[in-house]
């Protein structure tokens, strides 16, 4: 499963790589109609859902894997892990990328960075390590590639209203500004 599949990228990739039988889920209705149209035109037997990964409409110990690209920072974390310890198989594992940070901020820059991307925390790697143990994962790995970062796959449309597209500015301004400190690790833990 692909928890916050977005427009479907990484769970097309996955079906078509790995012959993988994938589920993408996403909260946002828009997301979900372009995740839908892309297998669709791709003729890609990956199912899309529209649910939130604290309340997913499936049986218990379901997936091999769950992977989360930067999506378990924006909701409720104990709830949505509950929710994957939930829907993964014994033994199956957990693969978040996650945004990390390395020491506690400045709290004029963690208010600003919590304000823009409505997170409800800043986590450092002991935080997620906790949170992951108190969901109930084990063999907890992290790691950081040298680069995982791709040129985003954007495609202007007019379904996207126009101060979107401010905020995606204002995204990449402050990872430019806050270079370090806006930084991510993979986490892996198992079932
Ligand atoms: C930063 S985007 C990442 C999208 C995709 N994983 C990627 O890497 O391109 C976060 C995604 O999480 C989705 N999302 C936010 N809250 C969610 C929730 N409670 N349940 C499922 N998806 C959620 C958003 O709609 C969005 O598509």
């Amino acid at each position: 499963m692909d928890v916050g599949c977005g427009t479907g990228q990484t769970a097309a990739y996955l079906g078509v790589e790995y012959e993988a039988k994938v589920t993408g889920i996403d909260i946002n209705p828009e997301m979900v109609a372009k995740a839908k149209r892309r297998m669709k035109k791709n003729r890609l037997p990956v199912k899309i859902m529209q649910c939130s990964i604290e309340q997913v409409p499936l049986r218990d110990d379901t997936f091999d894997f769950i992977i989360s690209e930067s999506v378990l920072s924006f909701v409720n974390k104990p709830n949505a892990l509950k929710e994957i310890f939930r829907l993964l198989k014994n033994g199956g594992r957990l693969i978040a990328i996650e945004f990390t940070i390395h020491q506690p901020l400045d709290e004029n820059i963690e208010k600003e960075i919590l304000q823009f991307y409505g997170f409800d925390s800043c986590s450092m790697k002991k935080d997620w390590v906790a949170l992951f143990k108190q969901a109930g994962f084990n063999n907890i790995r992290i790691q950081k590639n040298k680069s995982i970062f791709s040129i985003p796959e954007l495609h202007y449309s007019k379904d996207i209203a126009p101060e979107l597209y401010e905020i995606m500015d204002k995204h990449f301004a402050m990872n430019l500004q806050y270079e370090g400190i806006l930084d991510y690790r993979i986490y892996s833990c198992t079932k």
